[in-house]
């Protein structure tokens, strides 16, 4: 029997930039998923298309139990992690000797069939690596200078298709290209802006309200997220912005230790759920 864990993410800065091409920021942070795998002669059907996947893939037979830290379905990379911590445990339980590398590519192979051959290499390898991570155009990913900050996540509890927001952002793009160009361009220079200055929360928090501002410009807003958005800065938080692919799903603030209670605090008065985190610099883990 082998148990293995990974954590999930959010997109710090840049995030439907780096679908064409631009750099962003991901990070990977505290909340996880634990996944326990056996070797068994009779394969138990996993109701999970990812954990099946990860068992075709690797050509195994097995039973499979999974504990969750993170919400579904709400852009903080819980498939990723799923699949990454499937991987590892079969890797593990079967002596495969892959490596963590090796991993994040099996991952995102995963991802890939999963969702229809829709899925960016950029949460299966936070989820493996762990850190903060910058990524440019599909291919290249390299590991940043990790930081401490304290973060307050929200989650709208409002569904949301990343699919759906990536077309939103595309239908722009071909019918508005003078509009929608300048805004990825503007995307990506505070995502620069941000990489030389992760040490400064005050310049990334305004940054951030830049990034949550042409987010929404892009068309990918959505009025629970400025709510919380908007509550996290009045609660004193440094910055706030969404997280992802927006629509619903998940904002985030960056705050000091004083104010990361209130900050809580705040978002949760708007019926949202509020998680204080900080960064997971492990990635995938044996438990
Ligand atoms: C979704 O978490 C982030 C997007 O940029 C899509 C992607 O990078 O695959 C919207």
């Amino acid at each position: 029997m082998a148990t293995w864990s990974a954590p999930g993410k959010v997109f710090l800065f840049g995030e439907h930039a780096v679908v064409y091409g631009k750099p962003g920021i991901a990070m990977a942070i505290k909340p996880r998923v634990m996944v326990t795998v056996r070797e068994s002669r009779y394969h138990q059907k996993p109701n999970s298309p990812y954990i099946a996947e990860c068992f075709r893939l690797m050509d195994v037979k097995g039973s499979v139990y999974v504990r969750s830290q993170l919400p579904s379905s709400s852009g903080l990379g819980s498939s990723a992690a799923v699949t990454v911590a499937t991987l590892c445990a079969i890797n593990d339980e079967f002596g495969l000797e892959k490596t963590r590398a090796e991993i994040a590519d099996l991952a995102h192979q995963v991802e890939m069939s999963a969702q229809n051959g829709r899925a960016s290499a950029t949460d299966t390898y936070v989820s493996a690596f762990g850190g903060m991570v910058l990524v440019r155009g599909s291919e290249k990913r390299r590991l940043l200078p990790p930081q401490n900050f304290s973060l307050v996540i929200g989650n709208t509890l409002v569904s949301h298709s990343t699919s759906e927001m990536v077309g939103k952002v595309a239908e722009l793009r071909k019918h508005s290209p003078d509009i929608a160009n300048p805004i990825l361009d503007s995307i990506a220079a505070i995502t620069m802006r941000a990489m030389y200055n992760l040490d400064n929360q005050k310049e990334l928090g305004s940054l951030m309200n830049m990034n949550h501002a042409l987010l929404d410009a892009l068309g990918v807003g959505h009025p629970v997220l400025s709510k919380l958005v908007l509550a996290a800065r009045s609660a004193g938080a440094h910055g706030a912005k969404t997280t992802g692919a927006g629509g619903g799903g998940c904002m985030y603030a960056i705050c000091s230790k004083s104010s990361r209670n209130r900050v809580a605090g705040a978002i949760e008065g708007c019926d949202a759920r509020a998680i204080i985190t900080t960064i997971d610099t492990e990635g995938a883990r044996k438990e």
